[in-house]
């Protein structure tokens, strides 16, 4: 199956729809999408030459759709914490009329799956008229925005068949991760340990993100409370938060529920209003400098009678037993790659709600694999 998997083999192998296929391919890929750019002798990381100096480049601008924005925002965190790179970022179809005035000698960092979305590709042409660098993330490296960039950093998923994109998510957010410390030390914000840490905890995501699958049960369990719901609410913080924001847009992609996420310290701002018993809430709490704030945004939920499902890791669920209805537990090492393990176990939730639904998983009611039109 793994030879078939690296093969990235049509067909759907076995599994009931290729979005299973894809959700089950998350630790090959990630793992062949280090390999490309992590040096196993030095374990440093070495990306391909880039034609510009990421050094000098005063502030970053990252662009993208959907799911793709969201790898983005995940990436934005790193790329500021990581790298202190300043980074703008938007939507590209605001990106593109918006047309914000950008920074001299600047870098646009465009994530697209297929490299043919009309809205981030009109915003890749906006950005290289204002002469940015173009460095753009792509699944699909023959495609119009790999011709339009200066540089593409590609993603070993492999042919993505699912219109809901999984796997592809987790390959953008490797290479984000390598581009972020790779910017880091050039930049000499990033001594040598910190970047050995740093990798160190990628190379181990392909095997913590195949021990995600042993908590299926409990997964399959929310999916059965969320599948009755009208409405559901998804929280998040950090770099978390647009990781809440992926869940919810999958279960919308694929079981036609209404989703939304919000920042979690957004509650007490409108959203609170929403609880009652009726509208689960599914939250994604790593433990971390941010867990404690999101454990009392839970607390409150919990006192209006909120339904808690969470998603955290072995050291969090010691704290979020007693408090949520469901706690899927996954093995997170740090901080830094949390997102990354976290989003397995969210989109398989939609799948299995989905299941539940009776939808057509692969081909969702009006979606298009890639949007080539505005
Ligand atoms: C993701 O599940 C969706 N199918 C959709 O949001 C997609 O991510 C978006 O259309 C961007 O596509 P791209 O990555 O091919 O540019």
């Amino acid at each position: 199956r793994t030879t078939a998997l690296i093969a990235g083999a049509v067909g759907k192998d076995g599994y009931r729809h290729y979005m299973e296929k894809e959700l089950h391919e998350h630790p090959v890929v990630i793992g062949q999408t280090l390999q490309r750019l992590i040096d196993p002798a030095t374990r440093r990381v070495v990306l391909p030459d880039l034609p510009f100096d990421l050094a000098s480049v005063p502030r970053a601008v990252v662009t993208a759709c959907g799911s793709a924005f969201y790898a983005g925002m995940i990436g934005r965190y790193w790329l500021e914490s990581v790298a202190h790179l300043p980074v703008d970022i938007d939507v590209a179809s605001e990106m593109r009329y918006r047309d914000p005035p950008l920074t001299p000698g600047g870098m646009g960092l465009l994530i697209s799956q297929s490299g043919e979305t009309a809205d981030t590709l009109a915003a890749l042409r906006g950005m290289r008229a204002q002469r940015q660098h173009i460095l753009s993330v792509l699944n699909v490296e023959q495609s119009t925005m790999a011709r339009e960039s200066d540089v593409v950093l590609g993603t070993a998923a492999g042919p993505e068949i699912s219109v809901a994109s999984t796997k592809a998510f987790t390959a953008q957010l490797s290479v984000l991760a390598c581009l972020a410390i790779a910017a880091g030390r050039q930049r000499g914000v990033l001594s040598s340990d910190q970047e050995q840490a740093l990798v160190a905890s990628l190379l181990d995501l392909p095997s913590r993100a195949g021990e995600v699958f042993d908590q299926s049960d409990a997964i399959r369990e929310m999916a059965a409370v969320i599948a009755g719901a009208r409405d559901v609410l998804y929280l998040g913080r950090g770099s978390s938060f647009p990781v809440a924001l992926e869940g919810a847009l999958k279960l919308k992609e694929v079981s036609y529920i209404h989703a939304e996420a919000y920042a979690a310290g957004e509650m007490k701002h409108g959203p609170i209003s929403l609880i009652d018993q009726t509208v689960p809430i599914v939250a994604t709490v790593p433990s971390g400098r941010l867990f404690e704030k999101t454990l009392s945004n839970l607390q409150e939920a919990r006192a209006r009678g909120g339904r808690l499902m969470v998603f955290t890791d072995t050291q969090g669920a010691e704290r979020l037993r007693g408090l949520a209805e469901i706690v899927v537990a996954i093995p997170t090492v740090d901080e830094f790659t949390a997102p990354v393990l976290q989003t397995i176990p969210v989109q398989m939730l939609a799948y299995e709600v989905a299941l539940l639904k009776g939808t057509d998983v692969d081909q969702p009611r009006n979606l298009a694999k890639s949007v080539t039109v505005e």
